[in-house]
């Protein structure tokens, strides 16, 4: 290929990805499967390699995650200062804001346009001749951040748009989706780190990070709202603006609407309230926006913020209820974990009985006492149940201040407090409920999966002393199981042979059932493919582990350790010998087989699921060669409907989609027919 070829070729397969890149992630409607955008993206790699002097920083697709990571960031001066919200909490602060407005345009009735108030980050974007230049955060709304390079791995963000403007600024809030939080918080769990609080606080630190790469594999997302300053086309509302940024490229929040005066807005609101709990990301409230440009101008703004705006803040969804206990686990790796009983309470939608309470610290920071302490309960992120605090008016004078014990509430070992660690620790390596929560892994949807084999049969067949070890498992009789309690002739034979079945898995599974400090599901598959036989890994030395992309030196420090032990070792030689498989099977990551179950198909999933959680859905769909998507559309194939599924469920219905239960995924996954 000549040069002048090579340039030519570059430029189209740049406007190619580029494409591709917008609908899949502005638009949520791939149009092609991703093994065709990686193949394009290989090639356009392979040509930039052999010209490196035809890269193109700011709008090569390659260039996404780019550069060393920074010493610090850059100060940027904003030119327009990011100005915040007046804050309204109820209906009549909303009506006040009618009024003044109205009294300010000296008019009866106003348009407004309602938009989410995303839970994230404000964030400037700069176009310079169309080219993505200079992406920043709000700062003190005068002076911010230069995090060009983090926000350039957000997907959705186009490198260079259709508008050759000399400069252009696009206004937005970069936030994480609820289930990139919640993966991200299972991995650093598994690595013992400390989770994040919610999504917002995710979002933050992932952009604070000065090496991009972190950024990158944070998944992290932005909607557009605002132009910063210098816009072109004549436009005279804001809601002609939001079409405008949509055209451009950028990805703009679907769910605002124009509102005919004050009535409509509270409408809007009251809808919002009830529908949030469906949103696949935070919102923290509604901002309403005066939909005239001009009159905007009319309006102006304070010292603080625009006269023609106010955020609407949602009720905080916190409940209050009895602290009856707190109860002690012991996890697989020996970490004690106290949890709060609690009479059970409504909150956000659901149900909550317990609520972790992490570690001693936190206990006692917060003052917490057993015995007849009221609580105030909130949901981290619109997820996770956490106490806020204690309401001490209502304390009773019997409540006793909480001490961890000092010693294992399963064996009665010494605990210990590692090194640079809140959490305390039994160390015992034969403690029997280390040894129970790590049959209970082994079984584990995401590890062995063996059905019929729940946390209650582990604990029964614990109990009973028939098991101690994973290897134990495989020796299991049909005699000994009939004993048992509950176990009829039926749930027998399916329990054995669910147990027989789990010898063929491929050998991540087994990898991760093993409950090796540090590897997670996603790191035993990384392991198994690379590896491929147990052997290999076996022999692995620290410096061909860390070779591997995604492997850090404490994972492979803790893998190498693992394999040393003697128990181990024997443990290995048992499982082999009772016909476990201890190969890798599974496909590459790349090249799902088109006679998977979901090849090619586009997926969405609404509602409430209660088998499984979406996490492991999407993973599991991925993994049979299916596309997951957040929005229902001509090109969706089949959606999976749980309980409440509400406008996604209303549409597939009106396009005529395929529409599955849980059930019926479930008969899927499990290898039973579509
Ligand atoms: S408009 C002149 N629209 O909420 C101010 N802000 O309380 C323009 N936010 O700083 C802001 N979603 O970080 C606007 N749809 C939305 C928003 C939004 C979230 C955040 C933003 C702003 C804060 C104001």
């Amino acid at each position: 290929m000549t040069e002048q070829e090579a340039k030519k070729k570059l430029e189209s397969l740049r406007e190619v990805l580029a494409q591709y890149n917008y609908e899949y992630h502005v638009l949520d409607k791939p149009s092609v499967p991703d093994a065709e955008y990686d193949q394009k993206m290989q090639e356009l790699k392979q040509i930039e390699e052999q010209y490196p002097h035809l890269i193109t920083p700011p709008d090569s697709p390659s260039q996404r995650v780019g550069g060393e990571p920074l010493e610090g960031f850059q100060k940027v001066t904003h030119r327009v200062p990011m100005l915040s919200l007046g804050n309204a909490f109820n209906e009549e602060d909303l009506k006040d804001f009618d009024r003044r407005v109205r009294e300010g345009l000296d008019v009866n009735k106003v348009t407004y346009v309602c938009e989410l108030k995303i839970d994230g980050l404000a964030i400037s974007l700069r176009y310079e001749n169309g080219f993505f230049v200079q992406g920043a955060t709000r700062g003190d709304g005068t002076t911010g951040e230069d995090i060009t390079n983090n926000l350039k791995t957000i997907r959705s963000i186009p490198l260079k748009i259709k508008d050759d403007n000399p400069i252009e600024v696009r206004r937005g809030e970069a936030y994480m989706p609820q289930k990139s939080f919640l993966a991200l918080n299972e991995a650093r769990e598994q690595m013992e780190e400390e989770p994040f609080a919610n999504p917002r606080n995710a979002a933050a630190g992932s952009l604070r990070q000065l090496d991009p790469k972190i950024a990158a594999k944070r998944n992290l997302d932005i909607f557009l709202y605002a132009v910063g300053e210098w816009e072109s086309g004549e436009l005279s509302t804001h809601s002609e603006r939001l079409t405008y940024l949509q055209q451009l490229g950028f990805k703009t929040n679907p769910e605002w609407r124009k509102c005919e005066g004050i009535e409509e807005v509270l409408e809007y609101v009251e809808n919002w309230v009830e529908k949030r709990a469906e949103l696949s990301y935070d919102i923290d409230g509604i901002v309403i926006k005066v939909d005239n440009l001009e009159a905007q101008e009319q309006l102006g703004f304070t010292a603080k913020s625009p006269r023609w705006a106010i955020a609407y803040k949602f009720p905080a969804e916190e409940a209050v209820t009895e602290l009856t206990d707190i109860e002690l686990s012991v996890g697989r790796t020996g970490v004690i974990t106290p949890t709060a009983i609690l009479e059970p309470v409504k909150v956000a939608g659901t149900t909550v009985q317990r609520a972790s309470l992490h570690n001693e610290d936190l206990i006692k920071e917060k003052d917490i006492r057993i015995g007849g302490d009221t609580v105030v309960i909130k949901k981290a992120g619109d997820i996770i149940p956490e106490v806020v605090r204690v309401v001490m008016d209502k304390r009773i004078e019997e409540g006793k201040p909480f001490a961890m014990p000092t010693e294992c509430p399963s064996c009665g070992n010494e605990l210990v407090r590692l090194e640079e660690e809140v959490a305390l620790r039994c160390i015992n390596p034969n403690c029997p409920a280390q040894l129970k929560e790590g049959l209970i892994h082994f079984v584990s949807r995401l590890a062995m999966n063996i059905d019929g084999l729940g946390e209650k049969v582990v604990e029964q067949l614990f109990r009973e002393k028939l098991i101690h070890t994973i290897a134990d498992l495989y020796r299991l009789e049909k005699e000994e199981l009939l004993q048992l309690e509950r176990m009829g002739e039926k749930s027998v034979s399916n329990l054995l042979q669910a147990i027989e079945q789990s010898k063929e898995n491929s050998l991540e599974r087994l990898l991760f059932g093993l409950g090796i400090r540090y590897v997670g599901s996603k790191a035993a598959k990384t392991l198994a493919a690379h590896f491929e036989t147990m052997e290999n890994l076996q022999q692995a030395s620290f410096e061909e582990l860390t070779a591997v992309d995604e492997i850090g030196d404490k994972m492979a420090d803790s893998i190498v350790r693992y394999f040393e032990d003697d128990k181990v070792q024997y443990l290995l030689t048992e499982l082999k010998d009772l016909g476990l498989n201890l190969t890798y099977k599974g496909p590459k990551a790349t090249d799902v087989g088109e006679d998977a179950v979901f090849a090619g198909k586009t997926i969405v999933l609404t509602g409430k699921l209660s088998i499984y959680t979406r996490q492991e859905v999407k993973q599991q769909i991925e993994s049979l060669g299916g596309n997951v998507t957040g929005s229902v559309s001509k090109k969706t194939d089949i959606v999976i409907a749980g309980e409440d599924a509400g406008s996604k469920l209303d549409k597939a219905n009106k396009l005529g989609i395929q529409v599955w239960d849980e059930e019926k995924l479930q008969t899927v996954l499990e290898g039973g027919e579509a």
